[in-house]
């Protein structure tokens, strides 16, 4: 093959098959993140909800930071990152359309999108923020969620937990809301080697700096290790991690791992 360029022609065949498959056009993380920044700019800044409930865990700030976040449709492709990897889970594969999926956090609907483009159903997905223009996200606290126990089969927390002031909390509702065998995937930012504000982005400098010398950090999820040591012997078969390669360990990058619950 000497070029990758698409003719007329082809175009053509897939537009043709577009129009007979839309929904395969979420198979495009670029699309889905199209589609969720165009129903963005319908919004009204106002009209976001946000959580009104016990605010002692959270953070000074946190909402309308991520109000901003949602009206600047912030990072609308990052979680392709987390969610791509489960495709080449045969268990969930084979049960997408019947599993009933919690994501954590998600911000955008372009999250759900994705999950939709992967073979989960819409109707099977729930998922809980902090801040909601979406009829298809709850509100609510991830540190005490509305949900019953054993619902769900696949919990996804994309770069939420790192909002949390009690990680531990956090693993313990989601032990209460999963049900027994059910899929977690979690993504985490690593970002060491920035100053203490960069450093602790989403968690700490949401109007709330520290100095560089207070951060513990050993308190950052920055490996998959420090991930499944919130899980412990809950955990019983890792399918993927990814860890900061040692050649970039002086740049921001990511932490991911899926794995299952026994
Ligand atoms: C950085 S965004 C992540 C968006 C998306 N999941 C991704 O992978 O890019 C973090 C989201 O978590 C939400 N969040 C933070 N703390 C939360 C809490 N205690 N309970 C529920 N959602 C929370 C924020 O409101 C925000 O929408």
């Amino acid at each position: 093959m000497e070029d990758v360029s698409v003719s007329q022609e082809d175009m053509l065949a897939i537009n043709e098959y577009l129009q007979k498959n839309p929904l395969d056009l979420f198979k495009i993380p670029n699309v889905c993140a199209l589609l969720s920044a165009r129903r963005i700019q319908g919004i009204d800044r106002d009209h976001i909800k946000g959580y009104d409930g016990d605010a002692s865990r959270l953070r000074s700030n946190i909402i309308e930071y991520n109000k901003d976040g949602i009206m600047g449709m912030w990072a609308l492709n990052r979680p392709s990152l987390l969610i791509w990897p489960l495709v080449s889970i045969d268990y969930l594969r084979m049960q997408m359309p019947t599993m009933k999926v919690l994501s954590i956090g998600p911000r955008a609907e372009a999250e759900l999108f994705m999950l939709v483009s992967i073979g989960f159903r819409i109707e099977n997905i729930k998922a809980l923020d902090l801040v909601s223009y979406s009829p298809s996200v709850d509100i609510g606290d991830m540190h005490a969620m509305p949900y019953e126990e054993d619902s769900f089969d696949v919990i996804l927390l994309g770069w939420v937990i790192a909002y949390s002031n009690d990680n531990a909390k956090v693993a313990e509702e989601v032990l209460r809301v999963a049900k027994p065998g059910a899929i977690v995937a979690i993504g985490c930012e690593y970002s060491p080697n920035a100053g203490a504000q960069e450093k602790a982005k989403t968690h700490v400098e949401i109007n709330n700096p520290l100095d560089e010398e207070e951060i513990d950090p050993d308190y950052y999820l920055w490996t998959t290790q420090r991930i499944h040591d919130l899980f412990g012997d809950r955990i019983d078969r890792v399918y993927f991690n990814h860890d900061i390669h040692e050649k970039f360990k002086h740049l921001t990058g990511c932490c991911i791992t899926i794995f299952s619950l026994k």
